[in-house]
């Protein structure tokens, strides 16, 4: 069953009815501004840190699951009929509701007894501030008279500290209101410099900042007090909760449209020009002052909202692919690019599963959110890189998470995931294979941001590998620490307390866990700082890099094999993890695609043999569950994994994050139909039929699908933020249609399915536009015949990078 359809020539997703079985969002905002919306306008916005500069309120977890958003509410001034046109929270019957959720804007129409609302929301590129266009056309015979009510609820800024700090928060709230736009000013005193601004197009009949009585006393969003008798209350908040309401009221003829444009902003004063007067308590409006002027005027927010377009064509034309199948088509196009850039703006802090008050970045995971963006915004992906660098420990470790806003390492959470810093050396090296910019390697970067510790960023590579090689166990395999890439697999930690957490509690001391995983992450790390070591000259050191990766590999077919599989890991007391003589989780499969994809067992039948298990014991109709068999109960050695229900999470869901690791592993032996045939089966558009299974979104990849141990077998869980989308992108751009960026140039080595005949991309790489087709007799998954640039053939299927500006047209023939 569908809840919409998507409309691939405008890029959006088209929801048809408001109750989805979960909300279903988007993310408004590129660069510093974000917000979230989902298909009934729910969601929050926040600046920079969805953490510490909370704009909006929201209540997570709520019931109705989604409330708290963006709302806006109509009432007929004749019958006293009030509705929210995006459905929420009054939940009135609408004819025609449809949400349309573009590439960073969303809009939610609707009609109710022949009043029209279209509402329009989306951040400007360069701005602070998110505008809610709102046009209402009167489709009846006879003149509407009309009450229009905006809603926000503000929050104090800290979203952690306000959910929770009450005994103070309620007597800190302060607002102004001038005209017609509210400022949220809560401790904008001397010590803190931003506020909040809502504001409204239109002369105002009224306005309301006090949330108890623009509600009432013991009523909700559903039926507001100002809206119900249709007269705002002009309350002004002092302490307890300040919200922002204008009341605008509408005359429109039969077929009149009126269009009210509300701006809620984010503004930042310069310590010398807070007040105004000076010396008074009084916000300086000044410098604010145009920004929102400009933007309540129709021909601004037209343009703007054009331009956000036009950024996002030149983006996701970076590359375009015509391939047989329309999901492909449709993901790697729009939405898998679209995911690729929230997730690297987000990491895995703000989404209906992650509260934003929770997780900074990750160290891995921003690492490995790049390479699905890199080459869209490689200048973002160069500072990034830089700024997560800057948080490495002197020691080569890395702090697991850092707060955006300060860019400091997260002491809560720690360090000594031993698999992170590996995960720098992949980054920088997409953002180097992207853009041959050798320079970053040269930049200055600090230890645990202490200044004066600089060194080039080259050495911060090079301490990442020697963190591993500096913690080897007894098998000589690297020792996991606290957990590697699977955070819930946690071999030294011994938790019997229940509610502590995994990741933080004192590891026990003494122990030899190692993982298997590490060792093949180590594999393809080293190689890939051999290869930069090479760019930069120095031959000796890349051999050196070859040799310490030659001697994992080793250590991994000698240690990490299992005779059918590749293991997982050694525990605290050196007992084997992910073997068969394991009764439960004997095969995972993170070192199965890790280890295939660092090369090792390519010659000695060992990939083929972990593949084919992985396809006997992992693969179910919904994707590759992480491991069997499931664990029935909780195992004191292995930690987190095993608290989690069967089938669920690292507890043998399918953790979307690993399949495509399987798929490029399929991918580099040459069995083409296998790798697609995973890619389907998670790829969120081609489940789009089972939505009512699926819940999620079928527009983004989400963290988790239930195993086939869970009750809900099929059911997607934690859209939106995940590894899984940058992976996934690489998986099918670069693995399966094979068009991947080397440092020598564009690399075309497709691994397709037999079935399929041809296929055509468009890659801009290096400042140069690759018009690429390639095609292939049936039954052929991989190979490259032959390849011609402007008809003239080359050797082998690398393309040396071709001046910028040029524009090439590149066949490929493949058999
Ligand atoms: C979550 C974490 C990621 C981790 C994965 C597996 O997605 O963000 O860092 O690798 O879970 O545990
Ligand atoms: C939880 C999640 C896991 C995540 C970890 C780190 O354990 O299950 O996916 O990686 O938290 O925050």
């Amino acid at each position: 069953m569908r809840y919409g359809h998507f409309d691939d020539g405008r890029r959006e997703y088209v929801i048809t009815r408001p109750d989805t079985p979960l909300p279903w969002i988007n993310y408004l905002g590129s660069e510093a501004y974000f917000g979230i919306i989902s298909n009934t306008a729910g969601g929050y916005s926040f600046y920079r840190d969805a953490r510490l500069r909370r704009l909006t309120r929201y209540r997570y977890n709520n019931v109705p699951f989604d409330l708290g958003g963006r709302y806006l509410y109509l009432r007929d001034s004749a019958s006293g009929d009030f509705w929210s046109p995006s459905w929420q929270p009054t939940q009135s019957e609408l004819e025609d509701y449809e949400c349309r959720h573009g590439m960073g804007y969303s809009a939610i129409s609707s009609c109710r007894n022949g009043i029209e609302a279209e509402t329009l929301y989306f951040v400007p590129l360069g701005e602070n501030l998110e505008i809610w266009r709102m046009r209402v056309t009167n489709k009846r015979d006879g003149e509407a008279k009309l009450s229009l009510f905006s809603a926000v609820e503000f929050c104090l800024w800290d979203a952690q500290d306000d959910q929770t700090n009450f005994q103070r928060n309620f007597s800190t709230g302060q607002v102004e209101v001038e005209g017609s736009v509210i400022y949220h000013k809560t401790e904008y005193r001397e010590r803190r410099d931003h506020f909040a601004y809502f504001a409204c197009s239109e002369p105002l009949a009224g306005f309301d900042t006090q949330r108890d009585t623009f509600l009432g006393a013991y009523k909700g969003w559903d039926s507001p007090a100002a809206v119900e008798r249709g007269e705002s209350f002009d309350s002004v908040a002092h302490g307890w909760a300040p919200c922002g309401s204008h009341h605008v009221e509408l005359t429109l003829a039969p077929g009149e449209s009126k269009e009210v444009i509300f701006v809620l902003g984010y503004w930042e004063n310069p310590d010398e020009a807070k007040f105004d007067p000076p010396g008074s308590q009084t916000v300086s409006k000044k410098p604010v002052a145009p920004v929102i002027e400009r933007y309540l005027r129709s021909d601004e927010v037209e343009s703007a909202y054009q331009g956000l377009r036009d950024y996002w064509s030149r983006l996701l034309g970076i590359l375009q692919v015509q391939t047989p199948d329309e999901h492909t088509n449709r993901m790697v196009n729009i939405w898998n690019a679209y995911q690729c850039m929230v997730t690297f703006n987000m990491s895995r802090s703000a989404s209906f599963y992650e509260s934003g008050i929770g997780r900074g970045m990750g160290f891995r995971d921003s690492n490995q959110d790049l390479l699905g963006f890199v080459h869209m915004v490689p200048e973002r992906a160069r500072e990034r890189i830089l700024d997560i660098a800057a948080t490495q420990l002197p020691t080569g470790g890395a702090y697991h998470q850092y707060q955006p806003l300060t860019k400091r390492g997260n002491d809560a959470v720690g360090s000594g995931f031993n698999d992170d810093p590996a995960w720098l050396i992949l980054g920088a090296a997409a953002y180097l294979k992207e853009t041959a910019d050798l320079s970053i390697l040269d930049e200055p970067v600090t230890y645990d941001n202490e200044p004066g510790t600089e060194s080039p960023l080259y050495e911060h590579l090079q301490r990442s590998l020697r963190y591993t090689l500096d913690r080897l166990g007894p098998h000589e395999l690297p020792l996991i620490g606290r957990a590697d890439w699977n955070d819930c697999l946690n071999l030294n930690c011994f938790s019997t307390t229940p509610g502590e957490s995994f990741q933080t509690t004192e590891n026990k001391e003494g122990g030899v866990a190692e993982s298997v995983f590490i060792g093949g992450l180590f594999v393809l790390a080293a190689e890939e700082l051999a290869q930069i070591a090479g760019l930069r000259g120095q031959t000796d050191e890349a051999k050196v890099y070859r040799a310490d990766g030659a001697k994992m590999d080793t250590v991994v077919r000698e240690h990490g094999w299992d005779g059918e599989w590749f293991r997982r890991a050694y525990d605290y007391f050196g007992d084997v993890v992910g073997s068969a003589k394991n009764e439960e989780g004997s095969i995972f499969i993170e070192p199965q695609g890790m280890c295939i994809l660092a090369g090792i067992g390519l010659d000695d039948g060992k990939a083929e043999k972990a593949l084919d298990s992985v396809s006997d014991k992992l693969a179910t109709k919904h994707g590759i569950v992480l491991q069997q068999p499931a664990f029935t109960h909780y195992y004191v050695n292995l930690g987190e994994i095993s608290s989690y229900p069967p089938g669920y999470k690292e507890n043998a869901g399918v953790f979307c994050h690993t399949n495509p690791w399987i798929m490029i592993a399929e991918a580099i032996i040459g069995r083409g139909d296998a790798a697609f045939d995973y890619y389907q089966r998670i790829n969120p558009s081609s489940r789009e039929d089972i939505s009512e299974l699926h819940r999620c979104e079928p527009y983004v990849y989400p963290q988790m699908i239930a195993g086939k141990d869970a009750a809900s077998f099929g059911e997607a869980k934690n859209s939106w933020l995940s590894g899984t989308a940058a992976w996934n992108f690489v998986a099918v751009s670069q693995w399966i249609l094979g068009v991947r960026a080397e440092y020598g140039g564009l690399r075309i080595d497709p691994c397709l399915p037999k079935e399929w005949e041809r296929f055509e991309a468009t890659r801009r790489f290096r400042g140069a536009t690759y018009q690429i087709s390639v095609s292939k007799p049936k039954g052929v998954c991989k190979g490259v015949a032959q390849v011609t640039v402007d008809g003239k053939k080359i050797e082998g299927n690398l393309i040396a990078p071709q001046p910028a500006g040029a524009e090439v047209v590149v066949e490929v023939t493949m058999g």
